[in-house]
């Protein structure tokens, strides 16, 4: 079973509310009924319900059932525009900002995940990833204990010989363009915790991406990444972390241990941290172009869970998304 499958299985057994603020777009309404009817998640589609309807009826697909909440028409934008100017009053929010702001299905939904009225939101067939990630960086905010919002990628390998029975959680890929040491010690100890709650995998062994191996080279790039290994060990003592490491050295055991012998993870790790967001978007294009990896694209770090789209996306990336955000919704709650 490849991980989306046993994600969707996850998501099934304890249904979350996931807030959809593109309500008005026919994959996500196509989506949302999927979602409802294999009972994955508990869909809000945001925007105006005739427009909604419009769009569903011009390709065949019944939104009988599903729930749609307009915030240019809603009960609670009063109660969202008050609480969002608390929170950002000292950025230059003023109440008729805040309010303007709420009728905004963005906005909105956010405000929803931020109260608890929905338990997750997904995002991205039509807005760009900061369109979604900088209100949520704003409003929704990281978790305790981390610094920084990152990504995971869940990339699914035909060849199930690689990484854990086929997967590798490569982080960053989406978000910080230029990690700082400090930054890249808590997306290290972030994807791990991806990697436990959400792949379901036991033993996360980490490897911080470099061009060199334990002091093979020398250059300030490399200096970083080993700076950030420790600063990810003492923020996680018993995390098995090790870094600086080449891919080989990392993935191939005869390699990890001519490279890194003593290493905690060298040669079988199960989770890459790349040193920027150039090098982590290149390799995972490349691990899914080359070696045909699926992959499946998570925020992590969020206070509560966010995720976002491609706005190539297919109606069934919208629902894989929904799920792996209801189970990171459940993890949050059960603090699993
Ligand atoms: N973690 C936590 N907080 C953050 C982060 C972060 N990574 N980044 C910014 N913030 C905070 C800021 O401190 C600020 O807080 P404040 O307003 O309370 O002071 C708030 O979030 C907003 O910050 P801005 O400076 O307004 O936002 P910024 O312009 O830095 O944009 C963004 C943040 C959108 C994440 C930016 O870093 C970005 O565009 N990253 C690349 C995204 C991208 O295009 N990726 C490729 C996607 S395509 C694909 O891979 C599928």
């Amino acid at each position: 079973m490849g991980i989306l499958e046993k994600i969707t299985e996850r998501a099934c057994r304890d249904i979350k509310t996931i807030v959809l603020p593109e309500g008005e777009e026919t994959r996500t309404i196509q989506a949302a009924v999927i979602l409802q009817k294999q009972g994955i998640a508990r869909p809000v589609l945001l925007g105006n319900p005739d427009k909604i309807r419009e769009m569903a009826g011009s390709s065949a697909t019944d939104t009988e059932g599903l729930e749609m909440i307009d915030p240019e028409n809603s009960g609670k934008a009063e109660k969202y525009a008050a609480l969002l100017y608390e929170l950002r009053k000292n950025k230059g929010v003023t109440p008729e900002k805040a309010a303007a702001l709420v009728k905004d299905a963005m906005y909105y939904g956010i405000m929803m995940v931020k109260t608890g009225d929905a338990d997750g939101l997904v995002s991205g067939a039509v807005h760009t990833t900061g369109d979604m990630l900088r209100p949520a960086l704003q409003i929704i905010r990281t978790k305790p204990g981390t610094k920084v919002v990152s990504s995971c990628l869940l990339m699914d390998f035909p060849d199930t010989r690689i990484g854990e029975d086929g997967l590798l959680v490569f982080s960053d890929c989406v978000v910080i363009p230029c990690p700082t040491a400090e930054e890249l010690a808590h997306i290290a100890v972030s994807a791990a915790e991806t990697a436990r709650q959400l792949c379901g995998i036991k033993e996360p062994r980490v490897a911080l991406l470099s061009f060199s191996t334990k002091g093979s080279a020398e250059h300030p790039l490399v200096s970083k990444v080993r700076e950030a290994a420790q600063m990810a060990h003492q923020l996680a003592p018993d995390l098995l972390l090790d870094g600086e490491l080449q891919l080989d050295a990392a993935l191939v055991p005869e390699i990890g241990r001519a490279k890194a012998g003593d290493s905690p993870s060298a040669g079988r790790a199960n989770v890459l941290v790349f040193p920027d967001l150039q090098a982590g978007n290149i390799g995972y294009k490349i691990a899914q172009r080359l070696a045909g990896a699926q992959a499946y694209a998570v925020l992590q770090g969020l206070d509560r869970p966010c995720n976002d789209l491609s706005r190539g996306c297919s109606v069934q990336d919208i629902v894989a998304t929904a799920a792996i955000t209801a189970v990171q919704a459940q993890a949050q709650k059960t603090g699993r």
